[in-house]
């Protein structure tokens, strides 16, 4: 079975690292893996203030609080996200505007300078799957309007733009380690702030956050392990589907996303640091993001052959997205040739059932994103897929894609 979702970098020595892990209570909490992943990552982007949360959306919650946002202040940030991004600006009580994208899935700069107002403070600039989005003239559209610029690098841990890596041209910017993000920790999240006075204010805010109690870090460690032993068994049988869909019901591992959040609501892991024991797989998938990242491009260039260029040559290619006609039905004839295809943002404001209205979204208003979602569909280009299972992926999709 060839899977795009469910944990993808998740190789066999990091389910033994989190099993060795859930004998050692002890380590779960506090330990000295969280200042190590944020030097890292100080030392890696070469920017001097790194806070690790529990989840990206946690690191937008504690940045924006710290920069004192009033009710009426707006936020702008792409449609064709995840609700994940919106949230926390609805939970400091700002306004989310969207802006439209381009083909390339990134925030059109025509469109960023149609949208701003007077009360316009921050602009979040998304580099969805990878894809450096057009910095050059949106940080100078920021400039001139005096926003404060956050770089969304959720997809794009090692994403190069002019030679430069990603996040490290906005004033901060927040990455994800979540269980289908470049890295991956099943949860997990850092901060990166150049300015001192608000790096300090971050730190306030962060002592209002809480380390996660012992029964959410081993539901974590679970789940590289149940991820595991479900995919190997999803190949020959339903039994894989069984045990996932019963683990989820029976809370022994974690939802990425929870059913109040699709109404902009608070998840239950708000307000939450990062465990050492999250922090300590962090590490470790760290040390493989080259590797990671070089075999990304790698099976981007097989796709390419066949769907013609349909990222930017820069991207890091997290999911390889194409359009085609008929999504649903794709997926469809995929899954009959044992292949899982991935349906991110088929909606203009992902997963499918967010409540536009509670994250203040019109779809009437978004052509190019609402066109764009409602085509999309992922390839897989993780580790875990050979340059064979790329050919045979492409082959099908190319087969069905008009
Ligand atoms: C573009 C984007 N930004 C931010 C996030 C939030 O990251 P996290 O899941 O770690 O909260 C996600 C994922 O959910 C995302 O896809």
């Amino acid at each position: 079975m060839i899977f795009t979702s469910l944990s993808p970098n998740t190789e066999s020595d990091d389910v033994w690292r989190a099993a060795g892990l859930l004998f050692q209570p002890w380590m779960w909490r506090k330990g000295k893996y969280v200042g190590q992943i944020e030097r890292i990552f100080c030392d890696y982007l070469h920017i001097p203030y790194a806070f690790a949360f529990q989840s990206g959306r946690n690191a937008l919650y504690a940045l924006l609080q710290a920069q004192n946002l009033h009710p009426d202040d707006e936020v702008l940030l792409q449609a064709y996200t995840c609700v994940a991004v919106p949230e926390p600006v609805l939970w400091v009580g700002a306004k989310p505007v969207y802006v439209d994208v381009l083909a390339d899935y990134t925030m059109d700069p025509a469109d960023l300078k149609k949208r701003i107002t007077s009360k316009s403070k921050v602009l979040i600039i998304q580099h969805t799957f990878g894809n450096a989005a057009h910095l050059e003239e949106l940080l100078k559209i920021a400039q001139e309007h005096h926003l404060f610029v956050i770089e969304d690098c959720a997809h794009a841990l090692g994403g190069i733009y002019n030679g430069k890596l990603l996040g490290t041209f906005g004033d901060a910017s927040f990455f994800s380690f979540g269980r289908d993000k470049v890295i991956s920790s099943v949860f997990g999240g850092m901060l990166m702030v150049k300015d001192e006075k608000l790096a300090q204010k971050v730190v306030e805010v962060r002592k209002h956050f809480k380390i996660p109690s012992l029964w959410y870090v081993k539901q974590q460690l679970l789940h590289p392990l149940i991820l595991s032993v479900s995919k190997k068994t999803y190949t020959f049988s339903s039994l894989g589907k069984v045990i996932l869909e019963l683990s989820r019901r029976l809370h022994l591992i974690s939802k990425a996303v929870e059913s109040n959040e699709l109404s902009g609501g608070k998840p239950s892991f708000v307000g939450l640091l990062f465990p050492n024991a999250l922090a300590y797989l962090a590490l470790y998938q760290f040390k493989k993001l080259d590797r990671y990242n070089a075999h990304r491009r790698k099976i981007a260039v097989i796709y390419n052959e066949y769907f013609l260029h349909a990222h930017p040559l820069q991207s890091i290619y997290l999911r390889y997205t194409i359009q085609v006609r008929e999504p649903r039905k794709l997926i469809q004839i995929a899954r009959s040739h044992g292949i899982e295809l991935g349906d991110w943002y088929q909606q203009a404001i992902a997963p499918r059932n967010v409540e536009y209205k509670k994250v203040h979204y019109d779809p009437t208003v978004y052509m190019q994103a609402e066109s764009l979602a409602r085509k999309s569909i992922n390839l897989p280009t993780h580790i875990g897929i050979s340059e064979a299972d790329a050919r045979f992926v492409a082959r099908i999709a190319k087969d069905h894609a008009d």
